[in-house]
């Protein structure tokens, strides 16, 4: 049984940024060849250039499935998939416009469906989605993304049965450093960070590498499928909602 990467191909959607682009750099330094890939392909070069070893790079864009067949078609089969990439909107269900509300779940739910349905995976290989916290958590003022999480999380249970053996899971994240939280002020950001950390039983914010590593025990394990690792610092079981009522997530830009 392997449990480690060395040698396998590996494919993280959304590789360019954040939890993936920690995802990758952890695979790459387990002895992976590692496909990096995203929309933007000068952010996907410039992260290639912090990742020393076998790393390319690819765009593709989850909202476009002949963009996602295209690059299985020429990139072939994969021991391990990642998907992090996503790109939504945040607001309560009264603020969020339809349309807003309609492409977020097209980008993170409906993204991640197009890469699976395409997906070309060894048989002992696996797939893995990445949910979020919110979807055991609610949050008044983000009622869609822990909707949109819970989803991903029910695809992920159903679809390790549909591809076994190849393994499917997701790992659930809380509060993470991330470009993703880059839209806010820093005010802002330096806010909630202070209520999370002063909240959350460890007591800190996370770090890409805190979910990466999640990412690739899940990956490399052979028992784990239909599995939903949550990594949160403790959010999901703590007594206080570490958002706060009014999250303050400025709407996405893109
Ligand atoms: N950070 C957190 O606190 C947190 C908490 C819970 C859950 N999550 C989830 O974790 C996942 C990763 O988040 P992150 O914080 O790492 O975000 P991030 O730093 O913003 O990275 C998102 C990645 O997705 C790519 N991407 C976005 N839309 C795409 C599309 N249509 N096609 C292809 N690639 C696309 C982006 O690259 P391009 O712009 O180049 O396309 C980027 O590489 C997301 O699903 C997020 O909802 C994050």
């Amino acid at each position: 049984m392997a449990y480690n990467l060395n040698e396998k191909k590996v494919l993280v959607v959304g590789g360019s940024s954040g939890i993936g682009l920690a995802t990758a750099e952890l695979a790459v330094a387990q002895g992976a060849i590692v496909m990096i890939a995203s929309r933007d392909e000068g952010r996907l070069k410039q992260a290639a250039t912090h990742l020393s070893g076998r790393v390319s790079v690819r765009v593709v864009d989850t909202l476009n499935n002949d963009s996602v067949v295209s690059m299985f078609n020429e990139a072939g089969i994969f021991d391990h998939i990642i998907v992090s990439a996503s790109s939504t909107k945040t607001g309560s269900v009264r603020n969020l416009t339809l349309e807003d509300a309609y492409a977020s779940m097209d980008s993170k739910f409906w993204g991640a469906y197009r890469i699976a349905k395409a997906a070309r995976l060894n048989a002992n290989g696996s797939l893995t989605l990445v949910s979020g916290f919110l979807s055991q958590r609610p949050n008044p003022a983000a009622p869609l993304q822990g909707a949109i999480n819970a989803a991903v999380e029910g695809l992920v249970r159903g679809l390790a049965l549909e591809f076994a053996p190849v393994r499917v899971n997701a790992v659930s994240p809380g509060l993470i450093d991330t470009p993703l939280l880059s839209r806010m002020s820093s005010e802002q950001r330096r806010a909630m960070f202070d209520n999370a950390k002063e909240k959350l039983p460890v007591q800190r914010v996370g770090a890409s590498e805190d979910i990466a590593q999640a990412i690739l025990f899940v990956a490399t394990n052979p028992y784990a499928t239909g599995s939903v690792v949550t990594v949160d610092g403790g959010a999901t079981i703590g007594s206080i909602n570490i958002l706060g009522q009014s999250l303050p997530i400025p709407k996405a830009t893109s």
